[in-house]
């Protein structure tokens, strides 16, 4: 897509883009984002990437399966679907070759055997049950513009740390630049809408939805229990601290 395109598709798109702007604003001010910056050594962020793995070794199984669903009639989507798990397939052997690097791990099957938690599932299973609904709509809006933007504030803050602790990686470098494009990619796919209508208001609703359960999964990391709501603007409008 060109850069003309893509301003462009951002512009029409703020129904449903801004929402999700301001629920990112909203998540980076709770207690994962501060306990990010209290990180001094590698090894405190080990729980985090443990878990961070299972997402990343799950999600191009969960595109592809989202390609093989889709119906022949919307072939056109193949490519979208595609690229993305190209570009996700290797993301898992990254991470991993950068906790084995800094002694976090020293076999992959460690992690294997370790499994996601129960919230981090819970994230994951988004993408595998919306192949299985083949609903194209909802995981653009779900899995691109709202979790793939939440993925792209937490790299930035990941990367950032890495650098600063002197243990800079290719896995945190590549995600600050490919989670953009996967973060708008599939816009040119939806219809402009007005977000007070009830199919616009419904997709604002489920990609704020998919935001709070990947906020939950995120806090799961650094063990607090917490599950954010969300109105149809993207403010928070109830916190529910679970411990
Ligand atoms: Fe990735
Ligand atoms: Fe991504």
């Amino acid at each position: 897509m060109e850069i003309h395109n893509i301003e462009t598709l951002r512009e029409e798109h703020q129904w449903i883009l801004k929402p999700i702007e301001n629920a990112i604003k909203e998540i980076e001010k709770l207690p994962f984002y501060m306990s990010m910056e209290k990180i001094n050594t590698v090894a405190e962020l080990f729980p985090i990437t443990r878990q961070l793995f299972h997402h990343s070794v799950t999600f191009p199984k969960a595109i592809g399966l989202m390609l093989s669903t889709t119906s022949v009639e919307n072939g056109y989507l193949y490519k979208m679907y595609s690229e993305h798990a190209f570009e996700e397939a290797t993301h898992h052997l990254m991470l991993f070759d950068w906790m084995k690097k800094n002694n976090g791990v020293k076999e992959i099957t460690e992690l294997f055997e370790e499994k996601a938690n129960s919230a981090t599932n819970n994230c994951i299973n988004l993408g595998y049950q919306l192949a299985i609904e083949r609903d194209y709509e909802l995981w653009i809006v779900m899995i691109n513009l709202a979790i793939e933007r939440a993925f792209l504030s937490l790299f930035s803050i990941l990367n950032d740390k890495v650098n600063k602790l002197c243990v800079g990686h290719e896995y945190f470098s590549i995600h600050v630049v490919a989670d953009v494009g996967h973060s708008l990619s599939g816009l040119e796919y939806l219809k402009v809408l007005d977000p007070k209508s009830r199919k616009g208001s419904f997709l604002i609703k489920k990609s704020l939805d998919s935001l709070s359960v990947w906020t939950t999964m995120i806090h799961s990391w650094i063990d607090v229990n917490l599950r954010p709501h969300f109105n149809n603007d993207g403010l928070i409008i109830k916190n529910n601290i679970l411990n």
